[in-house]
């Protein structure tokens, strides 16, 4: 399998204090790569790195190319989005202005563009809406309602929408289950899969069943080091999962 992402050797942290130390893996296209461990073990600040919001060492490579410490708009728009565990939607703004602030970069166009192409942009993000009501129908209900109306299942979908209707190269993302009712898990879990049989994913889990559900590999990472990695199910089955993962 081709590897979308290659992290080889990567080492950051924050000012004098080093939290990652040396993380290596790979991630293919359809390939689910979960990364866990304890609270405080890195896992956001990995993610944080990958997204060049942070500072690094080692090397990072997006479809072959280097682009280790690129800064956050480069790495987005060479096709990394990042979904964070904290709710990021705008109170006062609607569900379609949501999806269509995410879609207006990937569609292309500006407010200058000529009337051939504000139409072939306005095709693309109607596209891009279909998409996300696809994913999921609720979000299809509550185009017009702010986004302060939702329930926080809703809102989770409406941040995971956001980021997989922009066809991305890569998806990070951190937690997308916490905290969420069983009955949005259930709906959250085929639209990941889903993304994830186009892109690069790596998942940052804290539940097993979650990543076995979901994952292809598991890296497990404890204090900043990938001490255990192998298949999602191999782990699982030598408990490896369980001892590394209990509080
Ligand atoms: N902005 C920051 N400045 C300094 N240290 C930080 C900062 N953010 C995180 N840390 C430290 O980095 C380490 C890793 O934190 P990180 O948030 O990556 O952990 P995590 O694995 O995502 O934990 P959790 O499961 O609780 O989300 C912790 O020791 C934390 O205190
Ligand atoms: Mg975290």
């Amino acid at each position: 399998m081709t590897a979308i992402l290659t992290v080889d050797g990567l080492s950051a942290g924050y000012g004098q204090t080093t939290v990652l130390r040396d993380v290596t893996f790979s991630v293919g296209r359809g390939e689910v790569a979960c990364v866990m461990g304890r609270n405080g073990a890195g896992k956001t600040t990995l993610l944080k790195v990958l997204m060049g919001v942070l500072p690094m060492t080692g090397t990072v490579r997006l479809l072959g190319g280097d682009v280790s410490g690129w800064p956050g708009h480069r790495i987005n728009r060479a096709g990394v989005v990042w979904v964070p565990q904290e709710d990021a939607v705008f109170p006062g703004l609607t569900v379609r202005e949501h999806l269509v602030i995410a879609l207006n970069r990937s569609c292309g166009g500006s407010p200058t563009s000529s009337g051939l192409s504000r139409r072939r942009n306005g095709g693309c993000i109607d596209e891009g809406i279909e998409a996300a009501t696809a994913l999921f129908p609720v979000l299809g209900e509550r185009l017009g309602q702010e986004a302060q109306t939702l329930s926080g299942g809703e809102r989770k979908m409406l941040g995971l929408a956001q980021a997989l209707i922009v066809k991305p190269k890569v998806v990070l993302m951190d937690e997308p289950t916490e905290g969420v009712a069983p009955v949005v898990v259930e709906q959250l879990i085929p639209a990941i899969a889903a993304v994830a049989g186009e892109a690069a994913l790596v998942l940052v889990e804290h539940n097993i069943d979650t990543a076995l559900a979901l994952g292809s590999q598991a890296y497990i990472l404890e204090q900043g080091s990938i001490v255990e990695s192998g298949s999602v199910g191999e782990l699982y089955d030598r408990g490896v999962l369980e001892q590394r993962l209990a509080l």
